[in-house]
């Protein structure tokens, strides 16, 4: 099939390069110059396990492409993927107008027939919306627009994409359904399910999912809480309360709270949907305004581990994105804590596999190639992300300081092991 995507960042260059992995022509748009021309050399802009060289190889087959002309890509294509940002905006709602950016350009290049499929998290009704917007010009059997959420989790994005859980397709259309089940073929011969629902269930499946695990995350960090105040260690309870089979062992690890490019913006979007249809959705109500303070309790932790005493302190921070195996830094924990540590004095060093991050620039940051110089004098170590290459860390010999503290936000470390080894360590929940 031929297929473009509109939009070429985590979701759309993941999603086009495994289409075109199996055996479709895919082209990935953008408006952005620089991704297309470092794509067309080789270059995957994002950091993704596995993404440069599944690029490389379709584009030495010929089947992968990567052009800046929105209109040529939508005329050649049989399938348009809506891939673009849905950030926030200032009063909560989902920022919808790069998708109707794109919805435009699609009503100038309406050929032939064509299935629109937001891939997009967009707001319930949007599907509605962009349907009524092109039937302005188009009647009804020129188009579908379809409604298939992405599940993929920056760092497994390939292995998600490859092997999901569910493929949901939203639509009534038995014409455009059956084209999309035919190109999910691949997916689920190999056992993906695919759920064929309407579109507007499609659309708040995403929403749901993803408040739904922000929740789970929420409460196992309240959990946490409790447990530091009764002296309970928060993976006993995880373990306890995983082992039941309607809870599940997943999501159930506590931490400096939600963050990156999904969970935040989906949960504040979603409230503003239950808003416009009176509905009251006070549980994600509650996780957001939780997570939001979550930086605040851990300031308060930090706070009691330096004795209230910040001034020109230095603190390392071992990662700094949101999670392992992604760079993205779209509402990171750190972009919280690391302000409001240097508001108090504190000199700040850090460590981030994927490489120094454009928000931190000042004075008062530094970020250190490797993990013995960021450690180095250092009087805090703060383990902020869950890399691999920082769990087996040999904290006596990257700092040689007596009053070392490490104060591990992923509980990475065995509160005992480091108690033997004379290394003041904190956990969350423990
Ligand atoms: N990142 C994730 O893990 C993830 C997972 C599931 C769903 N999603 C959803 O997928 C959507 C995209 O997310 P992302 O993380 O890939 O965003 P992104 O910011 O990484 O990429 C979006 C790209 O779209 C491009 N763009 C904007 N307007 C355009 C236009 N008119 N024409 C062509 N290109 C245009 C931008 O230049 C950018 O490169 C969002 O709605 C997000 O919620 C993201």
């Amino acid at each position: 099939m031929k297929i473009c995507m509109i939009g070429s960042g985590y979701v759309g260059l993941v999603s086009g390069a495994c289409f075109s992995d199996l055996g479709n022509t895919v082209t990935c748009v953008d408006i952005n110059k620089d991704i297309i021309s470092n794509l067309n050399k080789g270059i995957v802009p994002i950091f993704e396990l596995g993404l440069q060289e599944l690029v490389i190889r379709n584009l030495k087959q010929k089947r992968l492409f990567f052009s800046n002309d929105v209109s040529n890509s939508i005329k050649r294509s049989d399938i348009i993927f809506i891939c673009v940002g849905t950030p926030t905006k200032k009063n909560n709602n989902a920022d919808l107008k790069y998708v109707y950016n794109v919805v435009k350009k699609i009503k100038s290049n309406l050929n032939k027939y064509k299935i629109i499929v937001t891939k997009s998290t967009v707001p319930v009704t949007t599907g509605d919306k962009i349907e009524k917007i092109l039937n302005t010009k188009y009647n009804k059997n020129k188009f579908d627009v379809v409604s298939n959420p992405e599940f993929l989790r920056e760092g497994e994005a390939i292995r998600d994409f490859q092997y999901p859980d569910r493929i949901v397709i939203g639509t009534n259309s038995h014409k455009a359904n059956k084209i999309m089940k035919n190109l999910y073929l691949p997916l689920i011969k190999k056992g993906s399910r695919y759920i064929n629902t309407s579109r507007r269930s499609a659309e708040l499946i995403k929403y749901a999912s993803n408040a739904y695990l922000a929740t789970k995350i929420t409460y196992i960090n309240e959990m946490a809480n409790i447990c530091e105040k009764l002296n309970i260690d928060v993976h006993d309870v995880a373990t306890g309360m995983g082992l039941d089979e309607r809870i599940g062992s997943r999501f159930l690890r506590p931490g400096p709270g939600f963050g990156g490019s999904c969970f935040p913006k989906d949960t504040r979007a979603l409230i503003s949907t239950s808003n416009k249809f009176n509905t009251n959705l006070s549980i994600v109500k509650t996780v957001i305004q939780s997570n939001d303070n979550r930086y605040k309790l851990l300031i308060n932790r930090i706070s009691k581990i330096l004795k209230n005493k910040f001034k020109n302190r230095k603190i390392t921070f071992l990662g700094v994105t949101f999670k392992a195996g992604t760079d993205d830094m779209r509402e990171s924990p750190a972009l919280k804590l690391i302000p409001k540590l240097l508001k108090k004095g504190a000199i700040i060093n850090y460590y981030e596999p994927t490489g120094s991050k454009k928000e931190f620039i000042s004075k008062k940051i530094m970020c250190n190639s490797n993990i013995h110089d960021a450690c180095k004098n250092s009087e805090l170590i703060i383990i902020h992300t869950e890399w691999n290459e920082f769990k087996q860390l040999n904290f006596k010999k990257i700092n040689k300081n007596k009053n070392l503290k490490v104060f591990d936000m992923r509980n990475l470390y065995s509160p005992s092991e480091m108690l033997k080894s004379k290394i003041k360590y904190f956990g969350v929940g423990r």
